[in-house]
Parts: structure tokens; sequence; C-alpha cells
């Protein structure tokens, strides 16, 4: 049988190729770096889940609503009802493969996590990324062996084989010896977020270059909500990037404060008594981007962390504490910390069902590269979860697809001798310019004049080429950062982690997803309705 080829090796193309290798279809795994060192391992607080292990009452129609209302009614409702029904069984089923979650009395204990008003939050200290991916690297290890999966790492994808609408297979280099091969076959998207787009400015690796995705697009790939970032609150700055705070640090009992009139003002508590620090990430970083701009405050957030219980410290938040120390040379346990905003997450990316086909035939996504659960904003701890979740979905239907054909036998890859005008890197300085251009227009308070001005500035440098004009990844990095700059100019009201200042209201005509294509060259951006919820 024809192997299917994933292109990343996080949790979600692990996910992918784990539950492809369990319904006995072979695949590949390509990745710039080894599994190791994917973006999932830095994740820290946890994975939600409703297993109702705290008294709490909790069910998965609960995380439903939270994470809807979370991501302001622009998830699509039928996948997140699938995801968060689904929550459970991941969660079992990490168990299963030997997470060591934090435990109490034999049942998994769940802390809070933002956004939500119940405790459903799995964790492994403030580690939980790292340690998860031990257990499915591990999992995955199992199939090595039998053959059904093989890992390619250091390898990067130069190309999709595209040819009618069709993808039939991924045009690979290996990094090391620089030889390029043809994959054929089904191909899963799993590359992660577009943290490359912004160097220095995200909490995640910058291995995700952002090229992959892009190259999608510049290939005919469609994409939605496009101009919903997410921004951290709690991030510090460290050697030339964002350093994670885990809101882990807030769900058990930190608090954010701002100096005013020379006494701590704990601004989130005041405003929000309700969910207090823990309200929904694009709400806790849109106050703290305003009461640094209030007269009578000061310029710097602080995260409060004094009344932590020894007993958080040692069992919940070790690893963190261990953090700041070396980082920052302070002690959280007995000096607040300065924190900032820092992109985190993309919640738009490739256009998927719930089903993960995209609008390309033979090509599916899932993952942080894709747009589908999490609206304007992802709930903390539905990331990983998503990843797993969307991972073991498109092998699904890949199997299903497969299952339905006469299929072709594998085939070794077959070596590409030219030079492939894909494989050239986008060069530092115009990836910096990039970056710059579309941080100053899509920040956490945007404008029409303001996005109009960067796309004025992004289509002049892509006029102003040195001589010989940009490769084509420079080409497709400038595309989607246009991309990017329209969907945010066509979004005219607020939601989520999308705040316009002359839209500063939520507006229904709205609550749709910003779809964005390439066409004949030019980029098109449209809405499309959310379907109704079905019973599935
Ligand atoms: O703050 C955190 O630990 C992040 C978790 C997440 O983004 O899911």
């Amino acid at each position: 049988m024809e192997r299917v080829n994933i292109i990343g090796a996080g949790l979600a193309g692990l996910s992918a190729a784990i539950h492809l290798a369990k319904g006995g279809v072979p695949c590949r795994l390509f990745s710039l770096q080894p599994s190791e060192r994917a973006q999932s391992v830095l994740a820290e607080g946890g994975i939600n889940g409703a297993l109702n292990t705290m008294g709490e009452d909790d069910c998965t129609e609960n995380h439903y609503n939270d994470t809807l209302r979370g991501g302001v009614y622009m998830a699509d409702p039928n996948a997140a009802a699938r995801l968060t029904e689904g929550a459970p069984g991941i969660l079992r089923w990490l168990e299963d493969i030997g997470v060591p979650f934090n435990m109490k009395d034999g049942e998994i204990v769940l802390r809070n996590f933002g956004g939500q008003k119940k405790k459903r939050t799995a964790y492994a200290r403030s580690s939980t990324g790292k340690i998860i991916m031990t257990a499915v690297i591990d999992a995955a290890r199992r199939y090595e062996v039998s053959g059904l999966i093989e890992r390619y790492p250091h390898h990067e994808l130069i190309r999709l084989i595209i040819d009618k609408d069709s993808c039939t297979g991924a045009r690979v280099r290996d990094s090391y010896t620089g030889k390029i091969a043809d994959y054929n076959g089904i191909v899963i998207m799993c590359s992660g977020g577009m943290n490359g787009i912004f160097p220095g400015m995200t909490t995640g690796t910058t291995q995700n270059t952002g090229d992959a995705v892009a190259c999608a697009f510049s290939q005919g790939v469609r994409f939605g909500n496009l101009e919903m970032l997410q921004y951290h609150p709690t991030t510090i700055g460290i050697s030339g990037k964002r350093c994670l705070v885990t809101e882990a640090a807030r769900g058990e009992g930190g608090r954010l404060y701002i100096e005013r009139n020379g006494s701590e003002w704990y601004f989130m508590e005041e405003k929000y008594p309700e969910l207090k620090n823990l309200m929904p990430r694009d709400v806790v970083a849109r106050e703290m981007y305003f009461v640094r701009r209030q007269e009578d405050c000061g310029d710097q957030v602080y995260l409060d962390m004094r009344e932590l219980p020894e007993e958080t410290w040692q069992n919940k938040l070790s690893d963190l504490r261990e953090e700041i120390i070396s980082y920052l040379s302070i002690d959280p346990k007995d000096t607040p910390i300065p924190v900032h905003e820092g992109i985190h997450y993309f919640m738009g990316g490739i256009d998927t069902d719930i089903r993960h086909r995209t609008n390309i035939r033979g090509l599916y996504a899932a993952g942080e590269c894709t747009c589908q659960y999490h609206g304007a904003n992802r709930l903390g701890g539905n990331s990983m979860l998503g990843a797993l979740f969307g991972g073991k979905t498109a092998a699904e239907s890949v199997i299903e697809e497969l299952s339905g054909e006469d299929n072709a036998p594998e085939t070794e890859p077959a070596a590409y001798e030219g030079t492939d005008e894909y494989s050239d890197p986008a060069s530092p300085e115009l990836i910096e310019k990039i970056s710059h251009i579309l941080l100053e227009s899509m920040g956490i308070v945007r404008s029409e004049s303001g996005i109009s001005a960067a796309l004025d500035r992004l289509r002049a440098l892509g006029n102003d080429a040195p001589a010989g004009g940009y490769n084509a990844r420079e080409q497709n990095r400038l595309r989607l950062a246009e991309a990017m700059l329209l969907s945010a100019l066509e979004r005219r009201e607020s939601r989520g982690a999308h705040y316009r200042e002359d839209y500063p209201e939520k507006r229904e005509e709205y609550r749709r997803t910003t779809v964005a294509e390439l066409k004949g060259g030019r980029t098109e951006i449209s809405f499309r309705e959310l379907p109704e919820r079905r019973q599935i």
C-alpha cells in the first residue's frame, strides 16, 4: 500500500502516524527537527478533557460551551463538539501509554485554566508537553519496529505535488545530504504554527518557519481566520524570543497587578469578579495593554505568585520556578515577575472540514497549522488536545478514503535531480521586514488605517525586489503576509484576538470564517457561514 506522507512530527503528526499505523496504513513522518525538539515539547500547563475527577459535576457539554464562548462563537460548532466529546478518550489514551499526569487517589488531577469554569486541565507539573511527547514518541516507536512508521528527521517539505486539484505526494529535501526526492501518496500537513513569520516575538520554536504553510497557500490550498493571532498574557523576553510563563501560574493562584497611584492594582480581579485572572487570553492580554496606557498606572504588569502554597511550588510548578530563577534571577516565591503579552498561537491556518480534509483532494491537515477548532481565541489546554485529536481524525479519514479504493502499491521515492525553485531559503532581512510590518499592524489593537498602511508597505516591499527578484519562498511569505493583512482588514469588527479600535464591537454579520485563497495570482478574501451544530 502507498505510504501516507506526514509533514511535521510534533503531537499532531505523531498522532496521525500512530492512528494510521493502528489501522494498518504505513506512513512517513518528515520533520525539520526530530520529534524530541518539536514545538509540542514546549507546551507547559496542560491538556483539557472533561474527566470530572474533581467532584465538580463537569461534562463534555460544559467543555464544548467554554470552547465556543472562549472562541467568541467563531469555531466550527461541529468540529468543537467532536473535539470536546473526544477529549476524555484522548486523556485516557495518554494515561494508557504511560503519561505520568499529576494524580491523586489513583485519578488524574485537573487544574483551573483560562476561560473555563470547571477544573478540566490534566497536567504533569508544568512540563506537560515534554512529558506527553516522551510517551507519544515511545508509542510511535512500537510501529517503527514493524515498519509501519518511517521517521525522516531533518527533512524539509519543498513543495506539495499537486496535479489538477489533487495532491499526489510531497517533494522533500534531506537537510543533511541536500538530496531531494518525490514521495508519492496522500499528504497530511501537521507543520505547526507560523512562528518563523514572527522571529523573536513568539513563545514557539522558529524551527516552525512557516515556509510549509506559505508554500501550501501559494499552491492553492485554502486558509481560514488568518487574522486571529493569540497573544499570551504572560511571557518574558529572553535571548531573542518570548518565553512562556504558563497560564497554570494563574490557574494555581497567581495574580496580575500594575502599580496605580503608588499601590498594587489587581485589575483583573476588580474588572472580572467571576473568572478574575483566568479570563480567556484575549481578554487578559487586552486588559494588560490598556492598563499600561492609563495615566495613573505604571507601564509594567507583574505576575504575583507570592501567595502560592509550598505544596503548589513543589508538586505543580517546580519547573516553572526553576525556569524563572534561571532566566530572570528572580525567585517568584518571594518577588512578583514582570510579564508582557507575546504571540503564542495561530488560530488561523489551513481550512479543513471536520474530517480534516482540505480543498485539495489527497491533502489533509491537523494541529496548529489548521483553523477549525478555536475560532477567534483558543482556550489554554485545547492546543495539545486539538493536535492529538486532529491527527487521529485525519488518520481515520485517510483510512476511510483508502478503504474504498484499490490501493496503489508502495513506490520508492523518486530522486529529483533538478533545482526546485521552491528550495532556496528566504533571506533573513526580508523575513525581518515582513515581521515588522505585520507586528505593527496586527498587534493587540488594530485599525483600518494601520492595516492599510501595512499593506502599502508590504506591497512596496514586494515591488522593491533585489536584482534577480525574490526567490519562490520569499514570494510565498509575501503572499501569506498579504493574506493575513487582508483578512484583518476585511473583518470590520472586534472579536476574540482581533480587536479593531475603529470597530470596537462584535458584529453578528461577521460571525463567519474568513477564507483566504490565491486565485489567478491574486489573494481573494471571502466569508463563509458557520454551520449549525448537528447531533453527531
Ligand atoms: O500557558 C500555558 O501553559 C499554555 C498552554 C496552552 O497554550 O495550551
